[in-house]
């Protein structure tokens, strides 16, 4: 399983980095913004970080503009993945991106038949919001496994990208269900590694080994 780190801050970036948790990157206008940094300049940065993808989102909402703007984005690193919002010109970008080799990450996912079209239009992934549909009352990760099920069924090579990943909870249901990628919030990887009997244990391994010394 892959974890991007869903982040527009090169230093979260790089802590999560040293801990060997990023294998790419996730951004969006919010994020971006919440950056105080220019887009272009906290992208090319982020792309030099790692490897991995790094999807940058589309403004425009017409097809013809997404393209262009998507074409731009693509030019600013190797590892740039556009990000599409999902909605009719959307497929349209992203169908006429593939076509050019350009990767894409279809983005906004609320249900299996948004995901099927953006896998349908050639997206190289795909990203299912669990935590904003658990905010409404649904079953956020019901979705991902039921787009998992139909990826399946029909041999899609869309990767499905868990994203709006609000719990290390979702991300033990994404693992079991075999998601290909998550993206998740620095301060969830970090809720990760916590488990209150390992604090004891490594207390008490410490204060055994402490009285030890000093008999
Ligand atoms: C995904 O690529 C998005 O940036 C992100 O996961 C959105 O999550 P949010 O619902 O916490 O804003």
């Amino acid at each position: 399983m892959k974890f991007f780190i869903d982040s527009a801050d090169v230093n979260e970036i790089k802590q999560a980095n040293e801990r060997g948790w990023v294998d790419g990157v996730t951004t969006n206008p919010t994020l971006i913004a919440k950056s105080g940094r220019s887009f272009e300049e906290v992208i090319k940065e982020i792309c030099k970080l790692t490897t991995g993808p790094v999807s940058a989102e589309v403004i425009s909402l017409k097809a013809d503009e997404m393209v262009k703007e998507g074409k731009a984005l693509a030019k600013w690193a190797s590892n740039v993945v556009v990000k599409i919002p999902m909605c009719e010109d959307g497929m349209i970008a992203v169908k006429k991106l593939t076509a050019e080799g350009i990767k894409t990450n279809v983005t906004l996912v609320f249900s299996v038949m948004q995901a099927l079209l953006a896998a349908k239009a050639g997206a190289t992934m795909v990203s299912p919001f669990v935590g904003r549909l658990d905010d409404i009352g649904t079953d956020g990760m019901m979705m991902v496994s039921e787009v998992i099920q139909v990826y399946r069924n029909y041999d899609f090579a869309t990767e499905v990208l868990v994203a709006s990943v609000r719990s290390p909870m979702h991300l033990q249901s994404a693992a079991l269900m075999g998601a290909d990628i998550a993206t998740i919030p620095f301060k969830v990887m970090q809720t990760m590694t916590g488990h209150p009997l390992t604090s004891k244990g490594i207390e008490m391994f410490l204060s055994d080994w402490n009285k030890a010394q000093s008999k």
